[in-house]
């Protein structure tokens, strides 16, 4: 299969490149990423020369560009989005262009193309908050910041594409992700970074708010499979089966590391903070599949990772 990863030189784009190409000897990826603040071709480091790999720089707003890559190409697996609450919070127009804009395009070149496969990767924010319980696939979407806005945009966009013009689309909602090639403006990383600087660790509010957290490469190993094997039409959760406070997380971290709580200082909180998300996860193991690293193992990996860079 030869498959176009946008947003590739990305957190979790990244990984899911290296991870294709590990494990599938006969898999092409060229990878289309804009290189935004978030981008990095160092995530690509080990497969930017790669024989069965391509890297492109360029936009998924770009119809002339996706155009040309999509008509060479099996699969189309959407990472590229802006994707930091925060920074949506501040100013939520590249959300728009670049979560619903963006998809639009590659969805029309895919369309036209009439490719085998398009993944439209999305999130648990999308449900919205949900104090107690878990959402299931076909709860109703109830975005609450302008980044789960556009991610929601872009998934009824996709939706609307295989029911209108029968475009084989697949949809997946991750919880959080956390491991290698993260961006240090994201929670884990940047509490791993100040923790080992000995710098002051920012939780919002009381640090009370509960995300479900995935080790990156689980989810790529759950995204591959649905890539492959899930049914076209179908809306995939996929959960770590984790739930932790934030606090809870960064008391780990700074066991991790050996710092002190001390270092914790709570800070006002995010406008509009969900308090808790949580994906009931059946459907994606029913394609056998489910986490193979605990929190724990996993967190000691990160750590691992950062500590030596
Ligand atoms: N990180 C998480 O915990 C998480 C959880 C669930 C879902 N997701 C989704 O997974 C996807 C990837 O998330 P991530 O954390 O790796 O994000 P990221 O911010 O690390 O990477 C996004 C990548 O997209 C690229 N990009 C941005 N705008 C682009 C454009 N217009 N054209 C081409 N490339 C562009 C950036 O350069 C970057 O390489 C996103 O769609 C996000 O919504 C992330």
């Amino acid at each position: 299969m030869r498959i176009l990863v946008t947003g590739g030189a990305g957190f979790i784009g990244s990984n899911f490149v290296h991870y294709v190409l590990d494990e599938h000897d006969e898999d092409e990826v060229v990878t289309l990423d804009a290189l935004t603040y978030a981008g990095s071709k160092e995530n690509l480091e080990g497969v930017l020369d790669h024989p069965r790999h391509e890297f492109v720089e360029g936009d998924i707003r770009n119809r002339e560009i996706v155009t040309e890559l999509i008509g060479d190409v099996d699969a189309v697996v959407n990472f590229a989005a802006e994707s930091h609450v925060d920074r949506s919070i501040e100013g939520a127009k590249p959300f728009v262009t670049t979560n619903v804009e963006g998809t639009q395009t590659l969805l029309d070149a895919a369309k036209d193309a009439g490719i085998d496969r398009f993944l439209q990767i999305s999130t648990d924010e999308v449900y919205g908050q949900i104090l107690d319980g878990t959402f299931s696939e076909s709860d109703p979407l109830n975005p609450r910041n302008p980044y789960a806005a556009t991610k929601a945009g872009a998934d009824l966009l996709a939706q609307s594409y295989q029911t209108t013009h029968d475009l084989p689309v697949v949809i997946t909602r991750t919880c959080n992700n956390f491991g290698p090639r993260q961006h240090p403006e994201k929670l884990i990383p940047k509490f791993i970074q100040n923790a080992a600087a000995g710098e002051t660790l920012p939780v919002y509010g009381d640090g009370s708010n509960v995300r479900e957290w995935i080790y990156v490469e689980d989810n790529c190993r759950a995204l591959d499979l649905v890539l492959r094997d899930g049914d076209a039409g179908e809306i995939y959760n996929i959960g770590g089966d984790t739930e932790k406070t934030n606090l809870e997380v960064t008391r780990a971290i700074l066991d991790a590391i050996g710092a002190d709580d001390d270092l914790i200082e709570f800070v006002d909180d995010r406008a509009g903070h969900d308090q808790r998300y949580a994906l009931d996860t059946e459907k994606i193991e029913s394609l056998d599949w489910e986490p193979e690293y605990t929190f724990e193992e996993a967190l000691e990996r990160t750590v691992e990772y950062y500590q030596d860079r």
